[in-house]
C-alpha cells in the first residue's frame, strides 16, 4: 500500500470522528506489517479530558485485535495544513508501534508529508527505564 493509499484512508476514517465538542474531526489508519489497516477516529466526551485521539483509537483497536507488528500510521483532520500527532499519541504510538513507525500525514490539497516517530519524539522515555 502506498502512503498516499494509507492516507486516503485516514481522510475516510474522520467521518466517524465525534467531535461535537471541538468539532475538528481526525481519522487515523494504521498499516501493520502485513498490510492490514485498523481505522480509528477521536472520540470526545462531555468530560473534555477524557477525549481520545483518532491515533490512539486506531492503535488500541489494532492491539485488542491482537496486532503488535506495525510499518506506518497515516493522519487526516479538517486544518488546511498537515495534523501532526499530539505529545500523548506520540508516546502512545512509540511504546506500541516502535521508534521506526512511518507517520504519514495529509493536508487539504491531498499532499503529504512524512516521518519516522524518532523524529517526532526524539530523547524519549520509554520501556527501557522500566527494566
Ligand atoms: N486530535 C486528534 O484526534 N489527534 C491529534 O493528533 C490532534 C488532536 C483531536 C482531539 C480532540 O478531539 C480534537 O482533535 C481537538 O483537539
Amino acid at each position: 500500500m502506498t502512503d498516499k493509499e494509507l492516507a486516503l484512508k485516514a481522510v475516510e476514517a474522520k467521518s466517524k470522528a465525534l467531535a461535537d465538542y471541538s468539532n475538528f474531526h481526525v481519522g487515523a489508519a494504521l498499516l501493520t506489517e502485513d498490510g492490514k489497516v485498523y481505522s480509528g477516529a477521536n472520540i470526545e466526551n462531555s468530560s473534555y479530558s477524557l477525549t481520545v485521539c483518532a491515533e490512539r483509537t486506531a492503535a488500541f483497536t489494532a492491539i485488542i485485535a491482537g496486532e503488535r507488528k506495525f510499518k506506518a500510521i497515516a493522519i487526516a483532520s479538517d486544518a488546511d495544513e498537515f495534523c501532526p500527532p499530539c505529545g500523548a499519541c506520540r508516546q502512545v504510538l512509540l511504546d506500541l508501534c516502535g521508534k521506526d513507525l512511518n507517520v504519514i500525514m495529509i493536508d487539504k490539497n491531498e499532499n503529504i508529508k512524512s516521518f519516522k516517530l524518532h523524529e517526532l519524539i526524539p530523547f524519549s522515555f520509554g520501556e527501557s527505564y522500566l527494566k
